[in-house]
C-alpha cells in the first residue's frame, strides 16, 4: 500500500505543469503552438522569455525533488516509487489528457533527491553536453542514461531498475527529437526550433 501511496504522491506533484502555468500567467504565448509544442523549459525558452524558462526548469526540478524528499519522510522504503511517479506525472498528467513533458528537469530533481551524487552526475552530464552540443534534447537524454550507470558504479544498485525505467521513458518521449537528430535538423538552444 505504501508503494502505491508513494507512486501517487509523486504522480500528483509531478503532474503540475509549471511551463504551461507560467506562460499562461505571464501571457508569454501558447506553448502548444510554439516550437516543439512541449511544455518543458526548452520550449518555454522559445517564447523568448529566459526568466520564465529558468523558472520552469527550477520548478519542474523542484517538484521531483520534493516528491522524493516527502517520500523519504513518509514512505522511506519507496522513495524510488515516488521518483517514478513524479516523472510519470510530469510526462503523462491527467489534467492535460496525459500529454505532458519529456521528463528532463524532473528527472534531475528526482535523481538529486534519491542520492545527491546522482543529481550531481545528472547536472554535470547535462551541463557539459549542453555546453558542447547546444542541443537540449541530446543533453537531457545523455544525462538520463548516465544516472543509472552512475547509480550502479556508486553502489546504489537498488536504484538502477527505477532509474533505468525513467531513462527509458525519457528516451521514448524524445523519439521525435531522435529522428531530428538523425536527420541533422534538431534545433540548438537559442534557435526558434
Ligand atoms: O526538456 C525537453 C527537451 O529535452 C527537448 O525539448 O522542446 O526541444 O523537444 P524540445
Amino acid at each position: 500500500m505504501d508503494s502505491f501511496a508513494a507512486l501517487a504522491l509523486g504522480y500528483l506533484l509531478g503532474s503540475v505543469p509549471f511551463g504551461l502555468i507560467l506562460t499562461k500567467a505571464f501571457n508569454a504565448g501558447d506553448l502548444r503552438s510554439i516550437g516543439s509544442g512541449n511544455i518543458g523549459a526548452t520550449n518555454v525558452l522559445r517564447t523568448g522569455n529566459k526568466g520564465l524558462a529558468a523558472a520552469t526548469l527550477l520548478l519542474d526540478l523542484a517538484k521531483g525533488l520534493l516528491a522524493v524528499w516527502l517520500a523519504w519522510r513518509w514512505f522511506p522504503e519507496f522513495a524510488g516509487m515516488a521518483a517514478l511517479g513524479a516523472v510519470l506525472g510530469h510526462c503523462f498528467p491527467v489534467w492535460l489528457k496525459f500529454k505532458g513533458g519529456k521528463g528532463v528537469a524532473t528527472t534531475m530533481g528526482v535523481s538529486l533527491g534519491l542520492a545527491w551524487p546522482l543529481g550531481l552526475a545528472y547536472a554535470a552530464t547535462w551541463l557539459v553536453m549542453l555546453a558542447v552540443t547546444r542541443i537540449s534534447s541530446l543533453s537531457g537524454m545523455t544525462a538520463a542514461l548516465a544516472v543509472p550507470v552512475v547509480a550502479w558504479a556508486t553502489g546504489n544498485t537498488e536504484l538502477v531498475p527505477v532509474l533505468g525505467a525513467i531513462a527509458l521513458i525519457v528516451l521514448v518521449l524524445h523519439r521525435a527529437n531522435i529522428a531530428r537528430l538523425r536527420a541533422g535538423t534538431e534545433p540548438k538552444i537559442g534557435s526558434k526550433g
